[in-house]
């Protein structure tokens, strides 16, 4: 009985270790497995890992941009399972390994995503490379996205071979979309920005770079909700409530930067003349110089803050006799 009882047990664990054994060499469908997860991670990562050799045998540090660098990052991490090997981003190429004979030298590989030896594969070929492994989540709305119709792909953006990735680094993540977005650039140095420049702050605390169901890849469904995420105060509700406001803070602010304190997009009383037609014009609530005389500009109106002189809640008011925002 004992001994019918272990060789039972034998029998299994035989099977369990076969199992596992062929489990690490059917290394691609990763994250369907269970079992002894973690045990089974390590063996099928350092397999998956093992195939780079057919590459590294010619290529390595002595590259230009060193090759080997990508193991100091997340994508050459030994003990999770879904570390992608070099194959997995530039294809099999198997050509490319062998040596094509149709071929004068040495045909390129599958995907090359950086112009030198060889052609650059075009924009959809590289980044389908990389959504093979991202897609979903912050990439949800990639497609349709003002990046991928502007045939722009991950690796405009991202490098993979350095241990450090300048555009996710909050600090450094400017000097990469500055190389195409000049207008921004010459904003964020204007008198009043945003803190951008001293990296406090950067384009993706406002932007998902990567596509957004919001206008202009904003990270939030409107304008407003992606500014109320820092400025909490103007959200309201509030009593008497200003329409553009409530409509679209871009309605009077540049959020990339302007001249004009506080990032306004002109200065008052011009900023409100574009809506409030020539205000005062009855003269009822003010007298006849307070908004000038024939259209001609005088004292109160035009000085000091303008308007704001009385209107100073200009975001809306919360005081029973807030109603013209002067309080
Ligand atoms: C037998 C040697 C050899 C093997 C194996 C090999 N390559 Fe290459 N590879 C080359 C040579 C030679 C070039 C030409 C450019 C150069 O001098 O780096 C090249 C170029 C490249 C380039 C383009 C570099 C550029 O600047 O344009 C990429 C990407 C690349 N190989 C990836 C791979 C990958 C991925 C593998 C494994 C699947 C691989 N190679 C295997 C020899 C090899
Ligand atoms: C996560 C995807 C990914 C993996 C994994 C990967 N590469 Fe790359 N490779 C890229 C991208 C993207 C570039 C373009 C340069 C960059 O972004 O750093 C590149 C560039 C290269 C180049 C050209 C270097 C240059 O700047 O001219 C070579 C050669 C290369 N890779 C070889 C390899 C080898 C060998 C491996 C395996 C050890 C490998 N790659 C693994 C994505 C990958
Ligand atoms: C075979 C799957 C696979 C492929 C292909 C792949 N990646 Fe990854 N990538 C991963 C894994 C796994 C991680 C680590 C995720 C984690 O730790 O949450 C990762 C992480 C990242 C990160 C975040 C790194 C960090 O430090 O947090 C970036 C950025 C990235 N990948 C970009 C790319 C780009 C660009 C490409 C195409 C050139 C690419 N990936 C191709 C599997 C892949
Ligand atoms: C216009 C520049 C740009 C492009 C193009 C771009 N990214 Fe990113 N990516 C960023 C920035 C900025 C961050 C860091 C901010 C963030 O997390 O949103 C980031 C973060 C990431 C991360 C880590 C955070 C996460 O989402 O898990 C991954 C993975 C990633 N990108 C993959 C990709 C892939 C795949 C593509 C191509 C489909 C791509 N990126 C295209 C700028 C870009
Ligand atoms: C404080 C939030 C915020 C920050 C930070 C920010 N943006 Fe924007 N961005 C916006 C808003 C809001 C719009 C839409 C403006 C509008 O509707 O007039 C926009 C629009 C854009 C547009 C489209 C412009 C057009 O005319 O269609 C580009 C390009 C852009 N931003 C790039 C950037 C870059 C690059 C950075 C980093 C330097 C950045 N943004 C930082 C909020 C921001
Ligand atoms: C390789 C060039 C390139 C880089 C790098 C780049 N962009 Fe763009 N971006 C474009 C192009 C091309 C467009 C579409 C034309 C335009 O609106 O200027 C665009 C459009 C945009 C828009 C407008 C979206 C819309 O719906 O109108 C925003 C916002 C934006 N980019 C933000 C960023 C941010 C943030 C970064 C850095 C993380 C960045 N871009 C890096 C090329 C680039
Ligand atoms: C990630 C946080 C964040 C987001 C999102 C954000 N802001 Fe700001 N905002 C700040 C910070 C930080 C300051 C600087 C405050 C200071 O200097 O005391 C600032 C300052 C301002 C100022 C005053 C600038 C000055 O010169 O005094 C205005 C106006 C402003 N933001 C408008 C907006 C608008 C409009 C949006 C949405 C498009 C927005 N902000 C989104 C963080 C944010
Ligand atoms: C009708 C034009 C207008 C609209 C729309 C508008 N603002 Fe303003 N905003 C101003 C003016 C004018 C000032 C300067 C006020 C002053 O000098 O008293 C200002 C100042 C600011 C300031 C800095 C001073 C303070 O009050 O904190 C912030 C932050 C700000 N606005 C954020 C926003 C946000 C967020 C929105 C959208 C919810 C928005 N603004 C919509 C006109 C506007
Ligand atoms: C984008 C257009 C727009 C801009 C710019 C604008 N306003 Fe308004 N404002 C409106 C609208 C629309 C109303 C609501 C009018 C109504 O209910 O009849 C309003 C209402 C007002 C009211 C209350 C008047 C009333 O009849 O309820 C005052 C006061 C006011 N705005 C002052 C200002 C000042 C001061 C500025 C400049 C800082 C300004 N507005 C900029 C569109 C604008
Ligand atoms: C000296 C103080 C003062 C200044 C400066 C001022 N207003 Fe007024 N404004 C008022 C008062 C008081 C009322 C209330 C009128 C009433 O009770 O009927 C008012 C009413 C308004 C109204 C609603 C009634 C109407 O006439 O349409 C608007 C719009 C308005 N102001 C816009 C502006 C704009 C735009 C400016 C800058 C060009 C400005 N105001 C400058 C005091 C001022």
């Amino acid at each position: 009985m004992t001994k019918i009882r272990k060789m039972l047990i034998a029998v299994l664990l035989m099977c369990g270790v076969s199992l596992l054994a062929f489990s690490a060499l059917a290394q691609n469908n990763l994250p369907e497995l269970n079992g002894n997860l973690n045990t089974r991670k390590a063996i099928i990562a350092s397999e998956s890992l093992k195939r780079d050799a057919l590459c590294t045998k010619c290529h390595d540090e002595s590259e230009t941009t060193p090759i080997l660098s990508l193991y100091q990052t997340k994508h050459g991490v030994r003990g999770d399972a879904r570390t992608p090997n070099c194959q997995s981003c530039h294809g099999d190429s198997n050509k490319h390994i062998k040596g094509d004979p149709n071929t004068k030298g040495r045909a390129a590989p599958d995907i090359v995503f950086k112009k030198g030896e060889y052609a650059l594969s075009d924009d959809k070929e590289r980044t389908n490379q990389c959504l093979s492994c991202h897609k979903g989540e912050k990439r949800t709305n990639w497609d349709g996205g003002k990046h991928q119709t502007n045939g722009v792909a991950c690796n405009d953006c991202h490098k993979v071979h350095t241990p450090t990735d300048k555009v996710r680094e909050k600090k450094t993540q400017i000097e990469v979309c500055f190389t195409c977005h000049k207008e921004q650039r010459a904003d964020s140095h204007k008198i009043s920005s945003h803190p951008i420049q001293v990296g406090k702050m950067t384009c993706s605390d406002c932007h998902n770079p990567h596509g957004s169901s919001g206008p202009k890849m904003l990270k939030k469904n409107t304008v407003n909700e992606t500014c109320y995420q820092c400025h909490a105060e103007k959200r309201g509700p509030v009593l008497f409530e200003h329409q553009p406001v409530v409509e679209d803070c871009a309605n009077c602010h540049n959020p990339h930067g302007s001249n004009i304190t506080p990032l306004l997009k002109s200065r008052p009383p011009f900023l409100c003349d574009e809506c409030h037609d020539k205000p005062h014009a009855s003269g009822s609530a003010v007298s006849a110089g307070a908004a000038g005389i024939n259209g001609i500009a005088m004292n109160r109106n035009y000085g000091g803050r303008s308007c704001m002189n009385c209107h100073s809640q200009v975001h809306g008011s919360n005081s029973p006799g807030g109603g013209f925002f002067q309080r």
